[in-house]
């Protein structure tokens, strides 16, 4: 157990930097974020809609199938229902808010099993300033944001957030022997 146990933390470490995701900063050549103070272009909002999407997901996939991992993305307040956690999801992101709570500046990642003793790894993510654009007061997004969001993601839960709060999780889940 201990060894598949290092393994799956080793290859995880591994492979968290190529995650996708619309927190992280794009390889120069990409759109960048925008700017705290300048409010984003249409095209820029659309490139980075399409990043919390589609591209992260067809790259989370394709990542996924070779390394036999299923990675995803959890929050108890997602916009997008498939993101929605399962119990062990949830316990973790429940103990994390606790932590929170209790003054921690931010959870540090675990490692959980299933009850097939599947290990599941989880890196939590929070808030900066820069996800307020489209998780952050909705009376502040822009009304071709706000109008794109509410037809994509009827069902958002993932707005009202402050900088400096738990978002969700990153879970890594190996099934590959
Ligand atoms: C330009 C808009 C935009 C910005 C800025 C943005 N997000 Fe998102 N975020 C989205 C969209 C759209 C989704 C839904 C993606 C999907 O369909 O899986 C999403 C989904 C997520 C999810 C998956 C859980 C869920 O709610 O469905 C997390 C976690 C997340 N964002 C965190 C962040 C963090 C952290 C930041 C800032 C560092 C950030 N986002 C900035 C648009 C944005």
């Amino acid at each position: 157990m201990m060894k598949k146990h290092n393994l799956l933390l080793a290859s995880t470490v591994a492979i968290l930097p190529l995650v996708p995701s619309c927190e992280e900063k794009q390889p120069s050549g990409q759109p960048e974020e925008p700017k705290a103070a300048e409010a984003p272009t249409p095209a820029q909002e659309n490139e980075y809609l399409q990043r919390g999407d589609k591209a992260s997901k067809a790259l989370m996939a394709s990542l996924g199938s070779k390394l036999k991992a299923a990675i995803s993305r959890v929050s108890n307040k997602p916009r997008n229902p498939k993101n929605q956690p399962g119990s062990l999801d949830q316990e973790v992101l429940t103990a994390w808010e606790k932590q929170l709570a209790s003054g921690e500046a931010k959870p540090a990642d675990v490692v959980r099993y299933k009850e097939d003793q599947t290990a599941v790894f989880y890196r939590p993510i929070m808030t900066q300033g820069i996800c307020l654009k489209c998780h952050g007061d909705p009376s502040t997004f822009s009304e071709g944001l706000a109008t794109k969001l509410k037809k994509a993601y009827p069902g958002d839960k993932a707005t009202g957030y402050r900088a400096g709060q738990l978002r969700g999780a990153f879970r890594v889940e190996f099934s590959g022997e």
